[in-house]
């Protein structure tokens, strides 16, 4: 495999649960693909709340739960350069995409896409756990495991794999 790796960033509001759990999965299932020098992989916020943060031990428990570690996850914003760094810029919901969208130069706009995009399960988007109970992140964590398999498949069969 000669080509460029690929460069994915994942984007939630305050990248202290949904991003860093799918920054986390799909980590996971690129190197069980073997495609870790492939396909490289982070995760940003769009809001400046939880800047240094590590995940919300909520996440943590959850993910280390199905075998994820985001424990050395921390939470950064999102910056101008990262639409110039990236190949896919993948919302975890409209209002975050609709922040991104205003924030992109219009040669990187067609980097965003809501991550769903790659859902078997036809979802719509990743809901928001932060305010709620345990089972919010639970179902994060199925939608993020549905669509990062959906992801690693796109991505696979652009790098030719
Ligand atoms: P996330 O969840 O966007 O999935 O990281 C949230 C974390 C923090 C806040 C909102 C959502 N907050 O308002 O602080």
């Amino acid at each position: 495999m000669k080509s460029e790796p690929r460069k994915v960033l994942f984007v939630c509001l305050g990248n202290i649960c949904r991003s860093p759990t799918a920054e986390g999965v799909f980590r996971r299932y690129v190197q069980d693909a073997g495609l870790a020098e492939h396909i490289l992989i982070d995760s940003a916020g769009t809001g400046d709340y939880h800047i240094g943060d590590a995940p919300d031990e909520r996440a943590c428990v959850a993910a280390s739960r199905r075998g994820y570690d985001l424990s050395k996850l921390r939470a950064r914003q999102v910056t101008r350069d990262d639409f110039e760094r990236f190949d896919y810029v993948l919302a975890m919901d409209e209002e975050n995409l609709r922040t991104l969208k205003r924030l992109a130069p219009p040669e990187h706009a067609h980097k965003l896409k809501m991550f769903t995009d790659f859902s078997s399960q036809h979802a719509q988007y990743v809901p928001d756990p932060y305010a709620g109970g345990p089972q919010g992140f639970e179902l994060v964590l199925d939608l993020v495991e549905d669509a990062a398999q959906g992801l690693l498949r796109h991505i696979q069969a652009e790098l030719g794999d």
